[in-house]
This record gives C-alpha cells, sequence and structure tokens, in this order.
C-alpha cells in the first residue's frame, strides 16, 4: 500500500482506528469482503482530472469569481434512476444556474447531489413500531425501506447496485451534456412542462432571450463562437457516509502522488459525523478531491477551526467548502462567530450556504416541511452577513427536484400545509418543487443584481 505522502499516518482505511457514526452492521463479514474487494477492482465512476477541475473552479468561487450552485434530491433512491426524472433535474439546475449566471453576472459551477446520494444518516439505530423493534432503513444504499426484519436487513449487494446505479446516471447525465442538451444557445431543450405559473414562466424568457441576445452579439463581433456545448461541466457530490463504499473506490493516482476518492467529484461530510476525532473526518483529510463539512448549530468557534485545521492543512484553494445550515431565525446569531473562527484559522475557505436543514418543521398534522419565505430569508441574510463581514458567500446548497411535488410551502403558488398530502412524495426531507426552485434562484438573481 502507498503511504499517503502529504498526510503521515494517513491510508483509506485509516478511518477503521476511529469511532465511526452511523455506519450499518452486516451480518456476515465475508461477504461484506468479497463485495468490498469487487467494488475495488470496478472502474472509477469519475476520474481525476475532472475532480482537479472542479477544485480549480471552486478555488474561483472562494475568491469571488465563480458562484457553487449545488442541488438534487434529499435522499436519492434507486426507484429515481429512470431517464425522465434525471433528465428533469438536470434541467432544473441548468435552468437555475442560467439564472444565477445572469443575476450575478459570474460563471455557474454545477453539481448535483445526484449519482450516489444513496446512503442517509438517522437519529436512531433502530425503529419500533407497534412492540417490533427492526434496523432503521439508511437510504438504499444499505437496506429497504419497507418495515419488515428482511428488507430492514443491511445487504452488501445493495453496495454494488449503489455502484451501478450512480455510473448509470452519470453516464446518462454525460451524454445528454454532450450531446448539446445543455448548450446555451438552446435553453428551449430544458424546458420543463409543468412551468404553467404565467409570471415565472415570462421572466425565464426573458432572461433566457437576453442571454442568447448577449452570445449572438458577442459572436457576431469577434466571429468566434463564446460557448460550444462541451464547456457546458456538471459535477457530482454526496455524502461521504458510508465510509467503506467510500474507501473501496480511494485510488491511489501514481501521477499525482494523491489518493482520490472516485465515486463522486465532492463528497461532502454530515453535520451529525463532522465530530474532528470521529472516523469521517479521518478519512476525508486524506482524499486530494475538494470537500464540504455542513456546519450548524451546536458547531462552536474551536471545533471548527480545529476542522480547518485538519481538513486543510495546505490552505489549498478550493478544497474546503463550508456548507452553513443554520436556519432563518439563528443564522444572524451563529454565523459571524464562524467566519471569524476560520479568519483567525488564517486559512481561506468557500462559504456555501444551504438554507433548507435548518428550516425544517412538522406541520400539526405531522407532516415534515419547509417554507419557502424561510429558505429565501436565510439566503439573504447569508448574503449580507458575509458581505458586512468583508467575506464571501460563494454558493447555495438546495434539496430540490425537477418535478412536481408538494413538500415545501409557500413560492408563488402559495402552497398552504393542506396542499402537502397531494404529491408528497420524499421519504426523508422536503425538497423544492420545480416552480419554487426556478423562483429561489430568480429572487436571489434579482436581489443580487440590484
Ligand atoms: C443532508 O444534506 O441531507 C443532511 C442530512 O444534512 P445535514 O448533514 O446538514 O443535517
Ligand atoms: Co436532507
Amino acid at each position: 500500500m502507498h503511504t499517503a505522502v502529504k498526510n503521515p499516518g494517513w491510508s483509506p482505511d485509516s478511518w477503521q482506528r476511529f469511532p465511526a457514526l452511523q455506519q450499518p452492521r452486516y451480518a456476515d463479514p465475508e461477504r461484506l469482503a468479497r463485495v468490498l474487494e469487487e467494488l475495488a477492482r470496478l472502474p472509477p465512476v469519475v476520474v481525476s482530472w475532472e475532480v482537479d477541475q472542479l477544485k480549480d473552479e471552486l478555488a474561483a468561487a472562494q475568491r469571488g469569481e465563480r458562484f457553487l450552485l449545488q442541488g438534487g434530491d434529499c435522499a436519492e433512491g434507486f426507484a429515481d434512476c429512470e431517464s425522465d426524472t434525471i433528465a428533469r433535474k438536470l434541467k432544473i439546475l441548468l435552468q437555475m444556474s442560467v439564472v444565477l449566471l445572469h443575476g450575478l453576472k459570474k460563471p455557474v459551477i454545477r453539481v448535483g447531489r445526484i449519482a450516489g446520494q444513496y446512503a442517509k444518516p438517522r437519529s436512531a439505530d433502530t425503529e419500533t413500531r407497534e412492540g417490533v423493534t427492526l434496523p432503521s432503513y439508511r437510504g438504499d444504499i444499505v437496506n429497504h425501506a419497507a418495515f419488515d426484519a428482511g428488507a430492514r436487513e443491511p445487504d452488501p449487494e445493495l453496495l454494488l447496485r449503489g455502484y451501478e446505479r450512480a455510473a448509470i446516471t452519470l453516464n446518462f447525465v454525460r451524454a445528454l451534456v454532450d450531446g448539446g442538451f445543455a448548450d446555451l444557445h438552446h435553453p428551449e431543450y430544458w424546458n420543463l412542462d409543468f412551468l404553467k405559473h404565467a409570471k415565472l414562466r415570462d421572466a425565464y424568457q426573458r432572461i433566457v432571450d437576453s442571454i442568447r441576445d448577449s452570445l449572438d452579439f458577442y459572436e457576431t463581433i469577434s466571429g468566434s463562437a463564446v460557448h460550444d456545448a462541451g464547456q457546458v461541466r456538471f459535477y457530482a457530490s454526496h455524502e461521504g457516509l458510508h465510509l467503506r463504499y467510500e474507501q473501496a473506490q480511494t485510488r491511489f493516482l501514481k501521477r499525482r502522488e494523491r489518493w482520490y476518492n472516485l465515486s463522486t467529484h465532492m463528497p461532502w461530510i454530515g453535520m451529525r459525523t463532522s465530530a474532528p476525532g470521529g472516523a469521517h473526518v479521518e478519512y476525508f483529510r486524506g482524499i486530494a478531491n475538494p470537500i464540504g463539512v455542513k456546519v450548524g448549530e451546536g458547531t462552536d468557534a474551536a471545533t471548527l477551526a480545529e476542522l480547518v485545521r485538519v481538513l486543510n492543512p495546505d490552505n489549498e484553494p478550493g478544497r474546503l467548502a463550508l456548507i452553513h445550515r443554520f436556519g432563518a431565525a439563528r443564522i444572524e446569531s451563529a454565523l459571524p462567530a464562524m467566519i471569524r473562527a476560520v479568519r483567525d484559522s488564517g486559512r481561506q475557505v468557500l462559504w456555501v450556504c444551504d438554507p433548507m436543514h435548518g428550516n425544517t418543521e412538522t406541520t400539526p398534522q405531522g407532516v415534515k416541511t419547509r417554507r419557502f419565505e424561510n429558505i429565501l430569508a436565510e439566503v439573504e441574510s447569508a448574503f449580507r452577513i458575509h458581505e458586512d463581514s468583508g467575506s464571501i458567500l460563494g454558493g447555495v446548497h438546495f434539496e430540490l427536484t425537477g418535478d412536481d411535488v408538494t413538500e415545501c410551502t409557500g413560492g408563488a403558488r402559495g402552497l398552504a400545509d393542506v396542499d402537502l398530502s397531494r404529491a408528497y412524495r420524499s421519504s426523508v426531507d422536503p425538497r423544492l418543487n420545480y416552480e419554487q426552485a426556478l423562483e429561489l434562484a430568480m429572487l436571489i438573481a434579482r436581489h443580487r443584481s440590484r
């Protein structure tokens, strides 16, 4: 095994010496070992030069020259691996990126929570219903959601199914992007049938027309194409929660003399597994990918400084995104201290706002939801607080879908609690639907271009 040149004491399995939260327990270790060996032999889902390219782009976002749009499902299910669902997710992210590009006047980096977002942290290891206790559902890569003993037993084979679904999903995304689907000259390809809200549709059309005019103008006077389809890039990300899965796809690149996690471009550490002495931080410190860490209530300044020191020891630009998720009501009191802690550490990070996970609430009927106005308010506060602190908000992180679901309330259509039951499909967190996601991008772009 190669030693990590830059990371003394680290190896792809060194995390196993640290407390690892949120890991499934498999009944048959030999079967698990066979699966992991196979996973380690299979080709990577992404390649290192794409990972390096993303890191360069994130470094530019850190300097305020680009902007990161990261979004997708809370949890992808294996059933989401079908062409229409994937195409719609790609379309909404492309549409939002065009709106943000227009309003913020900077290139937008598109990163999906896609092609591998299959493992979920849970608040308890077990779930009890009517006196029966079973292991919690931990995402399609671990077990099945149905409440019976067979379905809830962690199954190593699902790791292979997850790897395959991730590769198939990203293969389709790459084909669409390479085939011109994402070409800025043809945003009409991206229209979604159910954008029926007339005001939104007209506003979006004006943005698209304006961009197309600018492209035409530039290309006419310069005589060259400003933007060919090949230039649109799309990256994948997921929470790097299941450490055996991540380890199996961690490869040493001789040319770079570094280890890369090639299951995705940008893995992140979730709130529940971000303790500096924990296994996740140990694993992440040794990989060369750009990485994210969620920061929220309960993260104190000293812990954050320690995380930044351990995860970005060389102060490498584009390496570390801090994704803060305090909630609209708490960001004001919590974020400034975090910004100071990072500044005092002398290191640079990319600041990203996740306005979803601090704004989850439960309706009187017991339905998990989020309010559009709180999501928007948190993003607006984040921009302002960073500006006031001489810092830069370099990106946003959303849970959204290209489908017409009713999981979050508010937005132009004024969804209320009573509407939630109509098309609530998430098995975990509530997502912005297609119209809400586009409207949010428009409001951010409009407020920022003032
Ligand atoms: C998530 O991103 O779906 C998630 C679980 O978030 P957090 O780790 O911030 O709670
Ligand atoms: Co979530």
